[in-house]
Order: C-alpha cells, then sequence, then structure tokens
C-alpha cells in the first residue's frame, strides 16, 4: 500500500465452505503488540539487539520506519530476523517529514508518547480508517507533561507534537482500559526528570511492563481496586539507562484465534499452533472459548524474555452460548469480531457485554460484527456496549457480500464464517489483513482451507 493510503488497492477475496478437516501444525506470526515495542526498546538501549521473530506486518514496519525517520539504524539480516542499533533513551532526532502511521492505532499512540518530551517537533498522519480514530485519550497526558499538540478538530489525525521543553513527571489517572495510552505514558516517562505515575482502573495488556521489567528497568506496580474492578497503580523514575538485549517475539494470541475458531467450527479438524504468546491478560479468548465447551489444551509452558509462551491443541467441538463479562473486554479485546463468529454457532445465546471500546477500533466493529453477520442470516441485537447473538441460522445459499471498512479483523473472521457457509463469502477488501497477519492464507492453506 502507499504511504498515507492515497492509492489504496481493494483486493477482493473470498472464502468457500470448507469440506476438509484442517489438520497440521503450525506457527502464527510474531505478536504484533510486542514487534512494536521490542522495535523502540530496541532502539532506546545502548548497543546492538536482535528481534527473532518480529511480527512484519505494515503496522509493525510503520513503527519501524518511523523511528528509522527519526535517526534509528535498524535493518533485516540474511537470517530473518532483525537487528537495531539502540543509541540511548533520549537518542532519537527530528524527523525531517511526517510520520506515516498507516492503519496503525499502536504505531500512533506510542510514537506520540515517546516523542512527547523530545525537544523537537514531530508530524503524524494516517490512512482514511485511522484519520476517524480518537486521539484525545493520548493528548490529554502528553500536554500535561509540557508538550503541545496542534490537531484536526482536536482529536483527530493529522496531528503534531511540539515537544515538552522542560517535561514535566505527571500522575496520571486512566479513564479507560488501554494499553496504548498506558504504554504512551510509559514511553514518555523514559526520558523525563523525576517520578511519573499512572493508574489504569482495569488491567490491560502489560507488555510495555514485562519489557521494561526484562531490560532492567526499576519500575513499580501496585495492584489497587477501583470500583470493583482489579487496577494498577505503575510508578517510574525516569532517565534510567539500560543496554539493548535481543528479543524472541512469540506467535500472536490474537492471529492464533482465527485459527483456533476455524479447527473448532469445521468438521473432524485437529491442529497444532506452537510458541503462541498467552500473556493472562491477553488470553480472554482461550477461556471463553474453553467456557463455551472448546476442546483446547495447553502444552509446553514457558517464559521467554518475561512472556508466557505455549502450544495451543484445538480440535473440532460443539459450542455452547456464555455471557461474556464486561471484565474481560480488556483481555480480549481484539477477539471479539472472531467470537461471534463462533458465537453464531453454538446453541443458545452468546451475550457479549462491555464492547463501547470496539466503537473506535480500526472501523465500528461493534456495527460491522452486527451488520455483516445479519446479512448471513443471523438474528443479533446490538446495544450501545454489547451484542447478542443466537446461534444456529438458515445457511444461505448464496454468496453473502461482506463490508470491511479497512478493518483486517472483520475481514478475516468472515472468511472463516465463509469456510462454514453454503454460499461462503466475499469479503470487499482484504488488503488490511497484511498489516497484521501476512501469512494468513498461506498458513490456512498448509491447514487444508480452499480459499479462492
Ligand atoms: C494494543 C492495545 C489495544 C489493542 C491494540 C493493540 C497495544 O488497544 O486493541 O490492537 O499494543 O497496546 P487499546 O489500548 O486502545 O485498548
Amino acid at each position: 500500500m502507499s504511504d498515507l493510503n492515497l492509492n489504496h488497492q481493494m483486493i477482493p477475496f473470498s472464502s468457500v465452505k470448507n469440506d476438509q478437516p484442517l489438520r497440521g501444525e503450525v506457527t502464527v506470526p510474531g505478536d504484533k503488540s510486542i514487534s512494536h515495542r521490542a522495535l523502540i526498546f530496541g532502539c532506546l538501549g545502548h548497543g546492538r539487539s536482535k528481534i527473532s521473530g518480529l511480527l512484519e506486518g505494515e503496522d509493525v514496519l510503520k513503527t519501524a520506519k518511523a523511528l528509522t525517520k527519526m535517526g534509528a539504524e535498524i535493518s533485516k539480516l540474511d537470517d530473518g530476523s532483525w537487528q537495531i542499533n539502540g543509541s540511548g533513551i533520549a537518542g532519537l532526532m527530528e524527523a525531517d517529514d511526517v510520520l506515516d502511521m498507516g492503519n496503525s492505532g499502536t504505531s500512533t499512540r506510542l510514537l506520540a508518547g515517546l516523542v512527547a518530551p523530545y525537544n523537537f517537533t514531530s508530524f503524524f498522519n494516517g490512512d482514511d480508517s485511522l484519520r476517524k480514530r480518537p486521539m484525545q485519550r493520548i493528548f490529554e497526558p502528553i500536554k500535561m507533561i509540557g508538550a503541545a499538540i496542534v490537531s484536526r478538530q482536536n482529536n483527530f489525525l493529522p496531528f503534531a507534537i511540539i515537544g515538552a521543553k522542560n517535561p514535566l513527571p505527571i500522575s496520571y489517572a486512566m479513564t479507560m482500559a488501554s494499553a496504548q495510552v498506558k504504554s504512551a505514558i510509559l514511553l514518555a516517562s523514559l526520558t523525563i526528570n523525576g517520578r511519573s505515575s499512572i493508574i489504569e482502573p482495569e488491567k490491560c495488556r502489560n507488555h510495555t511492563e514485562i519489557m521494561m521489567n526484562y531490560l532492567g528497568l526499576k519500575l513499580a506496580i501496585e495492584d489497587i481496586e477501583i470500583s470493583g474492578c482489579k487496577g494498577s497503580k505503575i510508578s517510574y523514575q525516569g532517565m534510567q539507562e539500560f543496554d539493548a538485549k535481543d528479543f524472541t517475539i512469540p506467535g500472536d494470541i490474537s492471529s492464533a484465534a482465527f485459527v483456533i475458531v476455524a479447527a473448532i467450527l469445521i468438521k473432524d479438524s485437529k491442529i497444532k499452533i506452537n510458541n503462541v504468546g498467552l500473556n493472562n491478560l491477553r488470553d480472554g479468548i482461550v477461556t471463553t472459548l474453553i467456557e463455551m465447551g472448546a476442546n483446547i489444551a495447553i502444552e509446553n509452558e514457558q517464559i521467554l524474555a518475561g512472556e508466557k509462551v505455549v502450544d495451543i491443541i484445538v480440535e473440532y467441538s460443539k459450542l455452547k452460548a456464555v455471557e461474556v463479562p464486561a471484565s474481560r473486554a480488556p483481555i480480549m479485546i481484539d477477539e471479539y469480531p472472531i467470537l461471534a463468529i463462533a458465537a453464531s454457532f453454538a446453541d443458545g445465546v452468546t451475550k457479549m457485554n462491555g464492547l463501547a471500546e470496539l466503537k473506535i477500533k480500526e472501523s465500528n466493529r461493534l456495527l460491522m460484527i452486527a451488520q455483516n453477520l445479519q446479512k448471513c442470516g443471523i438474528e443479533v441485537k446490538i446495544g450501545d456496549d454489547y451484542l447478542e447473538i443466537k446461534g444456529g441460522f438458515a445457511q444461505p445459499t448464496k454468496q453473502v457480500d461482506i463490508v470491511t471498512n479497512l478493518d483486517h479483523r472483520i475481514a478475516m473472521s468472515f472468511l472463516i464464517m465463509g469456510m462454514n457457509l453454503e454460499g461462503g463469502v466475499k469479503i470487499d477488501d482484504c488488503s488490511m489483513i497484511d498489516t497484521s497477519f501476512p501469512d494468513f492464507v498461506k498458513i490456512f492453506k498448509k491447514l487444508g482451507a480452499e480459499f479462492n
């Protein structure tokens, strides 16, 4: 895709009823969240480090390219790993051009936090989907640090961050569970003199904290309870320098989720996914599918650079509906589209609560799930922050047209849906799958999928 998405080329793609079971052993590409963070911390350490298993999806490559524009030295080696020459926590320079964030909310929010305490100006822009996503959530803490921001409608890309001349440590109570906001503040705090602290009202993915800990940075994390929710207070004393260290990135559970649900739904399937990151703040999809009756086994647990990594074995299973509590949303926020597909084949009505954040992802996912499921003949009730999906339906015999609105997870979820529909589906645009899961088709074909 071209820079800033000016000539976006839609790639329609269809999936058809898969009569063959899925069988075999695969690995999925590296975890997207950890890949972004490994690149960033690689640049901020002292010395050379190597990243193995980096996700080479467009989102992560946007982070790499932006860091390179700010003077970082990042290169791909012949053995497929990535090498970074880190120049210390304050080693970045002003970019001489706009930083193109493509479709990536994570690149935008993390890098905006990172540059806020630098005494230079950074310009950010992104594609049609990203320019609709709210950025106020990072602007607020960034301004408290002392940076100035000029943005479209005070909330959207494009925006410019005029870095703080004298950055101040902040104490910030987040109003939503967002790992991107938390990480933006933590990355800013690296180069702020003094102790910054963040209160998260509900615990959400903690890859930044785990990575900082792995790198030897001293971070204080305290469990707290806010209105019955389990949150944390994270404090960090800025200006700690560190030596660069190598990373091995585990497979992305958010990508594995598509393979897992496909195997559950297609008769007689049995597959194994090796080396998947199963951090306990990312495992909501596995917990929920097991509650629904899925036959999933977890094996070979190990800890890699502080992250829990496992092999997952999954078989065709009959599912029953469950009510998914709102408290689970932060630990499976990206998996609702594919869970909705699983729920469509479960016995009974599955209710998923606490989904308000889905409205501001790569698309309005709450709406896109509901509208596309309805086209497939499924009874769906959509509320302001919930979905109810009635499993079991009269299958459409004609191909169903799916609209994705530049959302990779909607595209992948409905390709799995098509593998279970008599008439299959036609997805309007699958180009965005490359943002997070570049080997999607290859991996499914290896397992026996019959994509067109
Ligand atoms: C991410 C955090 C989540 C998630 C996104 C990746 C991260 O977003 O949806 O795909 O790497 O920190 P929020 O922070 O908006 O919840």
